[in-house]
């Protein structure tokens, strides 16, 4: 399949490439003495071919942040450059299309549709696109077997463990071969081995995809796969652990 990729952004896809800068991002919401900040000021770089994680408290902003990274929010002020595009001065109607093409989801809770199989819910984005049955199946099929789950193509998400849907939420968010994979506490619901084997298969997505994976997550169990660790508190971040340079020296 096409990557629809090379039609829209901007950067050369090698490894270690930009994927993410965000420079100066504000974020409030509503206005006044009833508005909170959630993001005050953040400047951070994310990369093709390296899993980042964002760690920090609860009501710190993480979930702001890649929402605004994967165009889902508008900052309040400052600037978000994805793949070399300025997500923030694109209209409406190209940031969705932007998104559609270069970035995928994934989430704590899988949001699988029940009455389809695992097969049907990974080509579900292709056949949206207007892709045919067959031929969505079809590769649907081939990513399921990407997440070793080839075996269990025709079973629903209620006959599979949760480690199981999470691999099938993660080959349906691949399916359209996004650079960019935003990923919000996929651990969270999973027991501690289910957890180790998501986040293998998220590491082998970024590094021998070269994609740039970005995960929010509480989960101390999942840190030691982050090449990038981005410590937030209080909408801003605090330092930046960057395992290539040895531990805490990037910081910003
Ligand atoms: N839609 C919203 N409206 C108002 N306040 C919000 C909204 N979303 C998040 N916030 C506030 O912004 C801050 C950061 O939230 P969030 O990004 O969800 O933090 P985290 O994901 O780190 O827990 C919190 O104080 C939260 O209450
Ligand atoms: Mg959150």
């Amino acid at each position: 399949m096409k990557t629809p990729i090379d039609s829209v952004a901007n950067v050369p896809h090698e490894r270690g490439n930009c994927a993410v800068q965000i420079d100066g991002v504000t974020k409030a919401f509503g206005k006044g003495e009833a508005s909170t900040v959630a993001l005050s000021g953040v400047d951070v770089h994310m990369f093709l071919g390296e899993m980042t994680l964002l760690v920090g408290p609860s009501g710190c902003g993480k979930t702001t942040l890649i929402s605004i990274i994967a165009g889902l929010l508008n900052p309040t002020s400052g600037s978000v450059t994805i793949l070399g595009t300025r997500l923030d001065r694109l209209s409406g109607s190209k940031q969705v299309r932007f998104r559609a093409q270069n970035i995928g989801f994934v989430f704590q809770q899988y949001n699988l549709l029940p009455t389809l199989s695992a097969v049907e819910n990974v080509a579900v984005p292709l056949l949206i696109a207007g892709m045919s049955r067959r031929l969505a199946v079809q590769h649907a099929a081939k990513m399921l077997g990407a997440v070793e789950l080839e075996h269990r193509a025709d079973a629903r998400p209620n006959q599979l463990s949760g480690g199981q849907q999470q691999r099938v939420a993660i080959a349906r968010s691949l399916i359209h071969e996004p650079r960019i994979l935003v990923c919000d506490e996929p651990t969270a619901a999973l027991d501690t081995q289910s957890g180790q084997n998501v986040m293998q298969l998220l590491a082998r997505v970024a590094v021998d995809q070269n994609r740039a994976v970005i995960i929010v997550t509480h989960d101390n169990r999942i840190l030691q796969f982050g090449q990038r660790i981005i410590h937030m508190s209080d909408g801003t971040v605090e330092f930046v652990d960057d395992k290539s340079k040895g531990e805490g020296h990037d910081r910003q």
